[in-house]
């Protein structure tokens, strides 16, 4: 059976300087091998939980905490960031916030976490190479990351988490300046990671990515987790969109295909069902 990965139990925080609680209540687990889904409008607490699963809150982050939050058993509360970042990667929302800026290279940049952990030089030289020809750096190793486009830091963001080999990857809307080519290459090494055995949190706003990619998703509203389920239960839910949460737009036209009786049948979250739906409306 499958170790639990993470196990979020009830779990608040308020910000120190806040009047109101960011996140309210939150509960759920993520089995190892996973890939979770966090969803949600703008200020809902996306971000504020990924801070909580590497233990950012309450380390860094000062607030009132309530209830836990624990990685393979262990609460981040009572460790340090270091020991929870050992086990858990975060790629930030803000990739600008992610670079060390006391390294002159792209290389440098990458192999920053494994100079930390003592790696010696040529297994550093190694892996530099390994993850610069997975997410396509090897072209800008030798330039200064603060010269880069917003895109390429995303990547090298990537990358120096990726470097670390975590066992469970955060990552907080980590394709925001990308191109809709460079997000799917993105993600599709994420998909990898997680085929290969990685644990995955990701904070989406595309939901057809999301209904292709989560085994499960957690919607938030204002801070409250308003649903969790497979894609299939959170997406079908028609009054999911009432706490501002989008769907695929494969779910609204073959709800749209259902209730004017031209296709009867549940909603679908993908293209090629979606398709074969509305031949089946055409008649043909
Ligand atoms: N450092 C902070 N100090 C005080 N309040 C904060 C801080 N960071 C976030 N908040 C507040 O917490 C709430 C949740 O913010 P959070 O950044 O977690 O939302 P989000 O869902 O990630 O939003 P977005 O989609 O814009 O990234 C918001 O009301 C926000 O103003
Ligand atoms: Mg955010």
């Amino acid at each position: 059976m499958a170790q639990t990965a993470i196990s979020v139990s009830d779990f608040s925080f308020r910000y120190r300087e806040a009047k109101g609680y960011a996140v309210r209540h939150l509960s759920f687990e993520v089995e190892e091998g996973g890939f979770l889904c966090v969803v949600g409008s703008n200020a809902s607490g996306k971000s504020t939980l990924c801070n909580a699963l590497v233990g950012l809150i309450p380390h860094h982050f000062r607030g009132k905490s309530r209830g836990s939050v624990r990685v393979f058993g262990e609460s981040v509360a009572e460790r340090s960031v270091a020991e929870t970042s050992s086990e858990v990667g975060f790629v930030f929302q803000n990739p600008f916030n992610q670079l060390s800026y006391t390294t002159d290279t792209v290389a440098e940049e990458l192999a920053y976490g494994l100079c930390n952990r003592g790696v010696p030089r040529d297994e550093m030289e190694r892996r530099v190479i390994e993850v610069a020809r997975a997410i396509h750096l090897e072209g800008l190793l030798d330039r200064n990351p603060l010269e880069l486009s917003g895109g390429q830091v995303q990547r090298v963001a990537l990358g120096s988490t990726l470097i670390l080999n975590p066992r469970i990857l955060v990552l907080d809307e980590c394709t925001t300046q990308l191109d809709p080519l460079g997000s799917e290459e993105i993600f599709d090494i994420v998909k990898r990671l997680n085929s290969d055995g990685m644990t995955i949190v990701m904070v989406d706003h595309d939901m057809e990515r999301v209904a292709r990619c989560a085994d499960t998703v957690l919607a938030l509203e204002r801070g409250n987790q308003v649903a969790l389920g497979t894609p299939r239960e959170v997406f079908g839910d028609e009054h999911i969109t009432d706490h501002g949460v989008d769907v695929p737009d494969y779910v609204r036209i073959t709800r749209a295909l259902d209730r004017a009786g031209l296709a009867p049948g549940e909603v679908e979250l993908t293209e090629e069902p979606t398709v074969d739906r509305v031949r089946e409306a055409l008649g043909r």
